[in-house]
């Protein structure tokens, strides 16, 4: 199988899928495929006839001091897993191709934007909102799957449909982790063995509070405070680690019975950025 390259032949390949009577799931990546990715392939097959995936490094959603050149790509070896997983098309395209002259317009995310990643880097989530868009109108599948591992960019997309009426249902797959628990992550490549071996200790550390929340626990700050100095201790450097509503993704440090929230956490192991969550309902 060969990538398409061009918006062009995607969409001719698009047309005749769905001249054929087929439904389309489409699955959106940055490549560098991994078991985490894989998991999302075979659901948006449960969910649709032919699945398309993108593999996409977007310049829009890495700000200048990040590693947009570093990221690492390998598109002949990723294009020959999806044609084993079953993916019916590749699209591929090129910086020329997405971003092919000056760019008058953007998308601007509002209150959701305030708190984790969006807090963290600017620019984020309007980059991904503009590729996304522009994903969607060229492709238009009728489902689109996103993981849970991106929970903010979840949950901002699904604005994005509703409020802009796209006419698209997304599905969210959940976190594929290794045997240890650390969430996959095509960064994790990054990680020295050192490092991969404290790796985990982010997700045991949510895992332990979202216990201790389930179980009861009322002052929710003391605990979050707690298992900070224990990551810091171990040797994490902590960008924010925090209990947030689930709609407004806004920190929360009480928790009501029948509520949902998002425990969620994004840690530097020298260089490398690692984020995980998990959702907690009590
Ligand atoms: P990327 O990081 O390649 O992730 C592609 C999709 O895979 C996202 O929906 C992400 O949440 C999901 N994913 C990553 N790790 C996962 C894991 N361990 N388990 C389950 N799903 C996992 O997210 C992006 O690319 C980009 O922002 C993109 C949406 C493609 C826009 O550029």
């Amino acid at each position: 199988m060969e990538a398409q390259r061009t918006v062009a032949e995607i969409r001719e390949k698009v047309r005749s899928l769905k001249k054929e009577g087929h439904t389309i799931g489409f699955v959106p990546t940055m490549g560098a495929l991994h078991e985490g990715h894989f998991s999302l392939f075979r659901l948006a097959q449960q969910h649709a006839d032919r699945v398309i995936v993108s593999i996409y490094v977007n310049p829009e959603q890495f700000a200048p001091d990040e590693d947009f050149e570093e990221y690492p790509r390998q598109l002949e070896e990723d294009v020959a897993r999806c044609e084993k997983e079953g993916v019916a098309a590749v699209f591929a395209p090129t910086d020329e191709m997405m971003y092919p002259g000056e760019q008058f317009l953007r998308i601007e995310v509002d209150e959701l934007n305030t708190y984790m990643d969006g807090g963290s880097r600017p620019g984020f989530f309007e980059g991904i909102l503009l590729v996304v868009n522009k994903l969607f109108n060229i492709i238009r599948p009728d489902i689109a799957v996103f993981g849970q591992k991106d929970i903010q960019q979840f949950r901002i997309l699904q604005e994005m449909v509703h409020e802009f009426n796209h006419d698209v249902e997304l599905v969210m797959g959940p976190i594929k982790r290794a045997n240890d628990g650390l969430a996959l992550s095509s960064r994790n490549a990054y990680l020295s063995d050192e490092h991969r071996k404290l790796a985990p200790g982010l997700y045991r550390c949510l895992s332990y509070i979202e216990r201790q929340i389930s179980e009861g626990a009322q002052n929710i700050k003391l605990l979050l405070d707690h298992q900070k100095s224990e990551l810091q201790a171990k040797g994490f450097k902590i960008d924010y680690l925090n209990l947030y509503s689930f709609d407004r993704m806004k920190p929360v440090e009480k928790v009501e019975s029948g509520g949902k929230y998002i425990l969620a956490g994004a840690v530097y192991l020298g260089e490398t950025r690692l984020i995980d969550n998990v959702i907690v309902e009590r």
